[in-house]
């Protein structure tokens, strides 16, 4: 059984934590046992283009934790372990799906950006310096959140443009809306393919 989520709440929006993240506690309310969570990013990675998917292997968080506040220890602990915050058999499974598909699946660490402006060229310097391939508005508090719950998390990101200053040419967000519009297509089998393999 799968429930589907049209959209999300952003921290960009003004909602807080505690509101980008409430949808992860009724999910898991409704009994959800696994995340599978998808995002438009820009690419660090100079091997990545737009219209790329990556699987996230691992994640950069550099806000405020969704977790930050008194816990309920019957959710989830108080400390919860990040070391394999994406699921290595769903990323196996994911892989698969790719191939079936003949879909070129990138991989690589995502890392989590306030927004709602685009980086500049010396944040994209420094966050590739600290290991990111791609660089978005989402994601990672829900899965921080979801993992405090112990659910399994596979995250698949759209690469809709470069990062700031990785090439001579200003980001506009009409780029990012037509490639995902590009992507919709091959993307969305994607997703129905792992689902039919799950
Ligand atoms: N930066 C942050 N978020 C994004 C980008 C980007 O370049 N592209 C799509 N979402």
């Amino acid at each position: 059984k799968v429930a589907a989520m049209q959209g999300r709440f952003h921290y960009y929006e003004g909602y807080s934590m505690e509101q980008v993240t409430f949808p992860l506690y009724v999910l898991k309310a409704l009994g959800c046992k696994a995340l599978l969570v998808t995002n438009a990013c820009g690419g660090l990675n100079p091997r990545f283009q737009p219209g790329d998917l990556m699987l996230i292997s691992d994640h950069i968080n550099i806000l405020p934790n969704p977790l930050i506040g008194p816990n309920s220890e019957e959710l989830g602990l108080r400390f919860p372990d990040m070391s394999q915050a994406y699921d290595k058999g769903l990323q196996q499974l994911a892989r698969a799906s790719a191939e079936e598909l003949e879909i070129d699946l990138k991989t690589g660490i995502y890392s989590y950006c306030k927004g709602p402006s685009y980086e500049s060229p010396a944040e994209i310097r420094s966050l590739r310096m600290l290991g990111a391939d791609a660089v978005g508005m989402s994601t990672v508090p829900e899965v921080i959140t979801a993992r405090h719950m112990g659910m399994r998390v596979l995250g698949i990101s759209c690469i809709t443009n470069m990062a700031a200053g990785i090439l001579d040419q200003p980001l506009n967000h009409a780029e990012v809306m037509e490639t995902g519009r590009q992507v919709e297509k091959k993307f969305s089998s994607l997703i129905s393919r792992i689902v039919e393999n799950w």
